[in-house]
């Protein structure tokens, strides 16, 4: 059955239902940004710019805050000459220009500036999410404790089929970790504890999450370096909005958290940097909304990859 959006109870009234940066000039800036897709319908607006420019004009359209939630998969600064394996053979890590370090100091200084922007327009009782490797994820919990977020778990994503370690002299690298933090101390989150005992099987879910990396379904329209899977970022969506909430991604990448949100029926804004990148997100979100009437069922998606679900085999 089609399952149209609804309103959460946690969506007030004075949150528009439509762009939240609707009818913005930023043609005219010194790094003009652009929209590259609307879609009204299904509440889902992706922008092509610098987040920290478009996060400055959101918080000053929405002074207290018009977020329900974040995804943020930042840049991890760990394209800097090591090595790796990808399929099979020994490659260099370059997921891209933005992926450089800059330096301990300067990495620091960008995550509390986009932080900071992102607590800005986050509703009062909002969540962010922030995924991350030890290269980057110290940093972005250190600036979380200096602007007065609460951190409410540490999620780890176990990957059950990493690629292996060719140096020998380190472990295999099968994790990353995912911080949940509300936007202050005071910060009444939402936490639908009955939806994910459900897709545990009936138990409390443990802050261990076993999930494979992408498959190639959904990297047919095109895949990105550091694509995450969309039944990890809809995990997150599900535990911490409601049908119809606003969900926002400030480094989109390829577009999963906005296939994620569409999958999962709530709205979403996101913006990423690269040409390329906001093309295939485009795409995909573009593809998800053909799908978007038909019935879907994202609890099932999102499982352990040792449940026993058909969507989980490894
Ligand atoms: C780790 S990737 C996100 C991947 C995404 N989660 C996915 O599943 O496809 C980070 C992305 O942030 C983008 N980016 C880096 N700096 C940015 C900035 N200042 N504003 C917007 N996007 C940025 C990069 O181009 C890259 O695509």
């Amino acid at each position: 059955m089609p399952r149209p959006p609804q309103k959460s109870p946690r969506s007030s009234g004075v949150v528009p239902a439509g762009d939240p940066l609707a009818g913005l000039d930023f043609a005219s800036g010194a790094n003009p940004v652009r929209r590259a897709l609307d879609d009204p319908a299904r509440g889902v607006w992706l922008y092509q710019g610098n987040c920290l420019e478009v996060l400055d004009a959101l918080a000053d359209r929405h002074p207290d805050g018009v977020f329900d939630m974040i995804f943020a998969d930042p840049p991890y600064f760990l394209s800097n000459g090591g090595i790796t394996c990808h399929a099979g053979k020994m490659v260099k890590v370059d997921k891209g220009e933005w992926d450089k370090s800059r330096g301990a100091d300067l990495n620091h200084e960008f995550n509390t500036e986009w932080l900071r922007r992102c607590q800005r327009v986050l509703k009062a009782d909002g969540t962010i999410w922030v995924s991350g490797t030890h290269h980057v994820i110290f940093s972005v919990g250190y600036a979380m404790q200096q602007l007065g977020f609460k951190i409410l778990n540490d999620i780890t994503w176990e990957k059950p089929n990493p690629p292996p370690n060719l140096s020998c002299r380190y472990f295999t690298h099968s994790t990353e970790t995912i911080l949940w933090a509300a936007k202050t101390e005071k910060s009444r989150h939402c936490f639908n504890y009955q939806v994910m005992r459900q897709i545990a099987g009936g138990k409390q879910m443990k802050s261990v999450w076993r999930m494979t990396a992408p498959k190639s379904d959904e990297k047919r329209l095109g895949k990105h370096p550091t694509q995450k899977p969309v039944g990890l970022v809809e995990r997150c969506i599900l535990a911490s909005t409601n049908e119809g909430d606003l969900v926002l991604d400030p480094f989109l990448g390829g577009g999963t958290t906005a296939v994620a949100a569409m999958e999962t029926r709530r709205r979403c804004v996101g913006i990423e940097l690269e040409d390329g990148n906001i093309k295939l997100a485009a795409r995909r979100a573009a593809h998800a909304a053909t799908l978007f009437n038909q019935s879907t069922n994202p609890e099932e998606k999102c499982r352990d990859a040792h449940s026993p679900s058909p969507m989980a085999t490894d």
